[in-house]
Formats: C-alpha cells, structure tokens, sequence
C-alpha cells in the first residue's frame, strides 16, 4: 500500500485516542507561541521530566519575549545551567531580539518568517505554527520518523535528511484542521507506544488496523539508523582551589564548547599529581594542602571528557581567576554539568 495512504488514516485514529490519553504537561496549557517555542527548544535532545522544573523557572523569570531579549547572558545562563546545549539558550535570546525589533514583539504567523528565526529549524518552526496557530505544518523529530517508518515499514535510515524531508512531505498532505493537536498526538505515540528504546506496545496502539510494520512483524527493528561516529575522547585535568572559603572559577572563552559559561581552571591531558603542582605554580598559585583526587566523565554531542579533578587549599585568592564563596556559585555563576560534577563532591563533604 503506498505510503499516503496509510498516512492518510492517521487523523481519524490518533485523535481520539490523544484526547483520552495525553499527558498532562505544562506546555499543553498554552497556545501562546512563545511558551511552545520555549518548550520545544527545551525538549530538544532532553526529556520531559527533565524539562518541566525549568520551564516554570523559566517563563516565571521571563514571561515574555520582551524579558527574554533585555535578559543579560549570565541570568540566562543560569537558568539554563544543567540543561545543556547551550547553544540553544543564545539563540532563543537573539531571536527574542529579531522578534521585538521586527515584529514589535509579537510571533509572526507565517512558517517562512518563523522558520527565519535564529535557532528555528524545519522541526521547531512546524510545532510552532501547528501547535500555536493549527497551521498544518509537520513537526517530525525522531519520535515522529520512528511511527511513520513502522506505519509505512519504511527501512530508510531516518538520519539522512532526504528521509525526513520525505516524510514531512507526506504528513504535510494529510494534516486534519486540529493541526496543533494532530503534531502533539504524533509526536505522544512516539513517545509512548511506539516510544523508543523499549518494545513497541502495538496490543494497545490505535494505528494497529493499518501499521504495515505490525502486520509484517517488523515493528521492532524499524526505524533503521546510519551507524554512529565515534566520539572524539579527550584527557582533562580539572583544579578545584579554595582559599578561606572561595574558589576560583574562570569564564570560558566566548566561542566554541560552553561559550561563555563558568569553568573550574583546567587543562589538556591528565597530569599525575607531581606534574599538577607544577602546573598550579605556573598559574600563580601556592598550594597548601591537597583534598583529594576524583575522576569523572561527562559526554557531550561529539566530544568525551576523561576528567581528573584535584582538589587543593591554596594560600591566597590569588591567579587571576574570580574567587567565589558557594553561595555566589548557586545563585549567580552558571557552572555546566561538567563541571558541576566536581562541585557536588565539595558540598557532599
Ligand atoms: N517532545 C518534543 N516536543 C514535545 C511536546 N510538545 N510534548 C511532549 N514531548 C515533546
């Protein structure tokens, strides 16, 4: 059966069955363009429960896109701190400002001009213009490329492109007029029944009467994925100094991995612990006492950190880095969770 067809019998099945068995979720409250574009960015490459503490913060902090685009980089960046891909919290800034600038605050209504939008890709402009203005407009994520590739049992890898411009194609030919609603009950079956890393629960799913992978038996190695690249590994030894109660942080540099954030001192490679002293009087410090010695962790999207974290009092605040007491660090320093790692282990103490 051609791949259309099958499409075409999603709405009648998928919305009922989304309006019995939606979550309940804080951005489901809204039709306000601003809070979905919030949470999709958010829900982008993390998951839901992680989302939902700081999407209150967030819209409690900045309600509207006029705060968000007067917000300076550090309170963004801490309100951000945990989430990762900070990337994306820079661009939402630059697009609050693109917003206020042109379009005196106000989301426009057309997918070209969102999709204009600094951090706004094909994904997040179609959730955006479906789920706040039920224009019909697909938003396909990978929740979105696994139901159509079982439905359809397409073996495409669902990383290339071409898949998923195909499959926006297709969905944007069968899009009922609860366009918002349609995109969420899409995207809630991939994340449900037919959710990823678990056995498809095909018993309970409403699309089971035309799912070409059901009736085939292919549901469980669909979809196909192109083999991943490795990650790139990389040694760091991370210094954790206090003096009297402070330590030092330094800003990380303004481009590149975590542009901008906070950073305990660190540098490439592991150094044993004769080499780290050495190194730590380059800096300009006089260690006194070493803590301790820890090791940690922390992979990012195409990088892996082996860290070695050394603890050490030293006598003077002094090196040129900023001194901070913990107080100053949980409300006012966005540390990244890789560094995070290593501050936990102070106040664990
Ligand atoms: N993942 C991405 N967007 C989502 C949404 N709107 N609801 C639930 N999970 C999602």
């Amino acid at each position: 059966m051609e791949p259309i067809v099958i499409l075409s019998r999603l709405p009648e099945a998928l919305l009922p069955w989304y309006a019995e068995h939606r979550r309940a979720l804080p951005w489901r409250e809204t039709r306000e363009p601003y809070r979905i574009w919030l949470s999709e960015i958010m829900l982008q490459q993390t998951r839901v429960e992680a989302v939902k503490g700081y999407y209150s913060r967030f819209l409690q902090a900045l309600p509207t896109v006029e705060a968000l685009a007067a917000c300076p980089d550090d309170q963004l960046h801490k309100l951000w701190e945990g989430l990762g891909y900070y990337s994306r919290v820079r661009n939402l800034k630059k697009a609050a400002g693109v917003l206020v600038s042109d379009y005196g605050g106000i989301f426009p209504r057309s997918y070209e001009q969102v999709l204009a939008l600094p951090g706004i890709g094909a994904y997040t402009a179609g959730a955006i213009c479906s789920i706040a203005f039920d224009l019909p407009t697909p938003a396909v994520d990978g929740n979105v490329l696994r139901v159509v590739s079982r439905l359809t049992d397409d073996p495409s890898p669902i990383d290339l492109p071409a898949t998923r411009t195909r499959v926006r194609d297709l969905l944007a030919q069968v899009y009922p007029p609860p366009a918002g609603d349609f995109t969420q009950a899409l995207m809630e079956l991939g994340a449900t029944l037919c959710g990823p890393n678990r056995k498809p629960q095909c018993g309970e799913c409403p699309c089971r009467s035309f799912c070409l992978a059901f009736r085939n038996g292919t549901a469980e190695s669909l979809p196909v994925k192109a083999p991943k690249k490795d990650k790139r590994r990389e040694d760091r030894t991370v210094f954790v100094f206090s003096c009297d109660g402070r330590y030092a942080l330094e800003r990380r540099p303004e481009h590149g991995l975590l542009a901008g954030l906070w950073q305990f001192p660190n540098v490439a490679g592991h150094l044993d612990t004769r080499q780290a002293l050495t190194q730590v009087e380059a800096m300009g410090l006089h260690p006194v006492e070493l803590l301790r010695e820890v090791s940690r962790k922390h992979i990012f999207t195409h990088i892996q950190w082996n860290m070695r974290g050394i603890y050490l009092e030293v006598a003077r605040p002094e090196g040129g880095f900023q001194w901070f007491t913990p107080e100053e660090i949980q409300t006012q320093a966005a540390l990244p969770t890789a560094f995070r790692l290593f501050w936990e282990e102070v106040q664990n103490v």
